[in-house]
């Protein structure tokens, strides 16, 4: 059979990346990360689409040269077209029809929560595939679902966040702590060498397989007033505890969600993705989980798990297989479910 190549385009939040496969193997996977949002402590939707603007082209001229073809191997244009910010994702959007229309070749538009989970499935040595059914778990700076896959493209949303996404939490309650953002990756640095039992955070009491975030935000935030009214250094003399103790409040709170969601469904198979799957405290909970409750579990690597485009082609490459091509008519969706 011909070789299938599917250039993927992901721009729907902060980052413009572009990625080929071959028959599902990587052949270059290219990240521009923006760096213009870290002064303001978030994503400003405004400068984010104006840099997708600048990026867009060097990036995937970048990705089709890595993977040594020309324009005319290309067999399918993938794109994100949601859910994200609006002004991104109309840049890729519009960059991805025109590349098809102009190269003839097909378009698929793809889901970006989708392809967090389709990223397992990116052929790479060392890793395997989960079997369907699994269950999903995508946590990162915009989401935070479990999610009980049937197939490639069959997929139900069985709990998600009722407010703020898992990566949030990290982020503002490092921005209490006076840590740059995004604060994720540094709680995390510091956890590592700090008690996990040193102080007690809350955790939120939501129904079902639901998540709530805002009020352990809060909680964090008027724990580190008051402890700083009494003594002004408290943040520097016990930083690696509490990100020792925010961690672990978090990694609890999502592993409660996950063994009820195994337990009601059944199935112990069990995927991360996102930009918090790279956390070690959560990758330790579920080699633990492997161990305690046998069950398995899927960790992608480290360039999967935040916002990519070879998560974007891989799921551009099952819908090619089975023929799903998109109008030109399709257009970005800010919203758009699973
Ligand atoms: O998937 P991602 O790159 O972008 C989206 O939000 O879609 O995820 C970024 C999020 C940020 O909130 C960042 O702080 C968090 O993932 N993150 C981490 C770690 N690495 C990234 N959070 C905790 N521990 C980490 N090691
Ligand atoms: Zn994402």
């Amino acid at each position: 059979a011909e070789d299938i190549y599917i250039l993927g385009i992901e721009s729907s939040c902060d980052d413009t990346a572009a990625a080929v496969l071959c028959n599902g193997k990587i052949q270059s996977n290219i990240v521009a990360t923006q760096q213009v949002h870290q002064q303001y402590g978030g994503v400003v939707p405004e400068l984010a689409s104006r840099a997708h603007q600048q990026n867009i082209v060097p990036v995937i001229h970048q990705a089709i040269a890595k993977a040594n073809i020309g324009k005319k191997d290309i067999s399918a244009i993938a794109f994100t077209r949601g859910p994200g910010l609006m002004g991104s994702l109309l840049v890729g959007t519009s960059f991805a029809k025109s590349l098809a229309m102009g190269l003839g070749v097909p378009l698929i538009e793809v889901n970006h929560m989708q392809a967090h989970i389709l990223a397992h499935f990116i052929e790479e040595e060392g890793f395997k595939k989960p079997a369907f059914p699994f269950l999903a778990m995508t946590i990162s700076g915009g989401h935070t679902q479990i999610v009980k896959v049937n197939d490639y493209f069959s997929m139900e949303v069985i709990g998600e966040t009722t407010d703020d996404a898992v990566g949030e939490a990290f982020d503002k309650s490092a921005k209490i702590l006076g840590l740059p953002y995004p604060g994720g990756p540094l709680v995390d640095k510091y956890a590592n060498e700090g008690d996990p039992k040193a102080f007690k955070f809350p955790k939120p009491k939501v129904s079902g397989l639901n998540f709530s975030f805002s009020g352990f935000k809060t909680a964090v935030l008027y724990f580190i007033e008051k402890q700083t009214r009494e003594d002004p250094d408290f943040i520097e003399k016990n930083l690696k505890d509490i990100c020792a103790s925010i961690q672990y409040t978090i990694v609890e709170i999502l592993m409660d969600k996950l063994k009820k969601a195994v337990k009601e469904t059944g199935i112990s198979r069990v995927a991360i993705g996102g930009g918090v799957s790279a956390n070690s405290g959560i990758r330790n909970a579920l080699y633990d989980a492997e161990k305690r409750y046998k069950w398995q579990c899927f960790i992608p690597k480290f360039e999967y798990t935040t916002d990519n485009a070879a998560m974007i082609a891989i799921a551009g490459h099952y819908k090619y297989l089975k023929k799903e091509f998109s109008d030109f008519s399709t257009t970005a969706q800010a919203r758009y479910k699973i």
